[in-house]
């Protein structure tokens, strides 16, 4: 109940309380109900944060009733069609687009961290044979603290333009060389001369055999696809680097971090997991079969690449990898079953009522997977291409987190176990059942 503008009134036990109305820049309500505890001695319960705003962002802005997704105010459209994923990186991280000479020093400060610390480079050789790259990446991501010891909060903050470049740099370069290592060829090392993308191609499918030749339209839709997934603000991944790093953890722990949240199949594994699943189903051929599984609620089965916590309508950013995604495959002259298989699925389940009725529409990652396919990058690597991606994203909220208010996050429960009189009456039958 609105009881003035600013204020709405909560009835507890009788006694009336107000509690402040915020509005966001893009008129998004929500009630501030952080005194409530000291004023009622209640708390909220909203398991998995259906309902609650964790914090203010000026980062990304996302409405998933009309299907909106903006970084700093710029339109994902305009992004994808204007700028490289390098200027939308410092886009997030610094809150502008970059100019011409920011944009240099900033490619610059890529170039230089892109190596990485050769001692480093001989921890991929103790991975087990099959190891996940994303269970790779976390861990050597972690060990970043140990060579680059400057990783109290402070040198962090002021060097925040050195602590991403080395970050979103040298990641990339993991990522590769623990594709490389996975199909034991040698690895292939950074080159000054290329740009982010075509970088990270070259070190990915460049050898000593057969030389990579970079193609520009490859490049074009590996910008396109990490700009898609550069930021999407307080998502799973996002939300545990910004209660992690809120505990004062170093950047690269808390990156950790966020990688182990988005390895998850329902994040970022969903990637992975609809090509897997578009595979069954054409192995199959029957579509039908596999989306009344989806629907039947004794069946743990879900269609993976389809609902979304926020979108209740179609992802503008699945709307735009579709598009992508047919134009790629035609212009290389590039034969896809599972393309077919995919939209079969998309056009049974849109007309579907159950997916109807729950405005359940493909996300971004049902598309992904067979654009990546396109570019060569194997299945497992599908996850690590997300999560180089969001790597900006990460390093925007955690530089937000850090630079306001934020405590440490910790919420509250209700709990419900067994209370002292159960425990004493269970101890007090026990002592009895042992006297006798
Ligand atoms: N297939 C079948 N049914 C589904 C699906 C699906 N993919 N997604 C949701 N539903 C159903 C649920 O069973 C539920 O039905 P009910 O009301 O009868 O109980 C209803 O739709 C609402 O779903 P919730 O699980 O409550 O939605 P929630 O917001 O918790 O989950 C999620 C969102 C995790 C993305 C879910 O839609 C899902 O599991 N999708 C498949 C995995 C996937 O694609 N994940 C990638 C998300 S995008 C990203 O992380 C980058």
């Amino acid at each position: 109940m609105v009881e003035s503008p600013g204020y709405v009134t909560l009835e507890i036990e009788g006694r009336k309380v107000k509690l402040p109305v915020v509005v966001g820049s893009e008129g998004e309500k929500a009630i501030d109900i952080g005194n409530l505890r000291r004023e009622t001695g209640y708390v909220t319960l909203d398991p998995s944060f259906m309902n609650t705003a964790a914090c203010y962002s000026q980062i990304t802005f996302v409405d998933g009733e009309k299907g909106i997704l903006r970084y700093r105010g710029i339109p994902i459209e305009e992004l994808v069609q204007k700028t490289m994923f390098v200027e939308v990186a410092y886009l997030l991280v610094h809150g502008e687009l970059p100019n011409e000479e920011e944009r240099r020093n900033f490619s610059r400060l890529l170039n230089r961290n892109s190596l990485l610390h050769e001692d480093m480079r001989h921890f991929f050789d103790h991975f087990p044979q099959g190891a996940h790259p994303m269970h790779i990446l976390s861990t050597m991501i972690n060990a970043l603290a140990a060579f680059y010891p400057n990783v109290d909060l402070k040198s962090m903050a002021d060097d925040i333009d050195l602590s991403c470049a080395r970050l979103i740099s040298i990641v990339r370069t993991m990522a590769a060389f623990a594709y490389k290592k996975s199909i034991g060829e040698p690895v292939v090392y950074p080159r000054h001369d290329l740009s982010y993308c075509a970088n990270f191609l070259n070190m990915m499918f460049d050898s000593p055999v057969s030389p990579y030749q970079i193609r520009p339209e490859a490049v074009r839709i590996l910008n396109i696809l990490f700009i898609l997934h550069a930021d999407h603000e307080q998502n799973c991944s996002t939300t545990a680097v910004r209660s992690i790093g809120s505990a004062q953890v170093n950047l690269y722990a808390t990156i950790s971090a966020g990688i182990s949240a988005l390895s998850g199949p329902l994040h970022g594994g969903a990637n992975q997991a609809v090509i897997e699943m578009l595979r069954m189903i054409q192995a199959d051929g029957d579509v039908k079969k596999f989306i009344n599984m989806a629907k039947d609620r004794t069946n743990p089965f879900r269609l993976m690449g389809f609902g979304h916590r926020v979108y209740k309508t179609y992802d503008p950013r699945a709307a735009i990898i579709k598009k992508e995604c047919n134009a790629y495959l035609e212009r290389i002259h590039y034969k896809d079953p599972l393309l077919d298989v995919a939209r079969e699925v998309e056009e049974i389940a849109l007309t579907d009522p159950y997916f109807i009725e729950r405005h359940l529409y493909p996300n971004v990652d049902f598309y992904t997977g067979i654009l990546y396919r396109a570019l060569g990058i194997p299945e497992n690597m599908f996850t690590v291409m997300f999560a180089l991606a969001r790597l900006p994203g990460w390093i925007a909220h955690w530089k937000e987190m850090i630079g306001g208010a934020t405590k440490i996050v910790r919420p509250r429960q209700i709990y419900i176990g067994k209370t002292l009189a159960d425990t004493m009456e269970a101890m007090a039958v026990r002592e009895v059942l042992t006297q006798n």
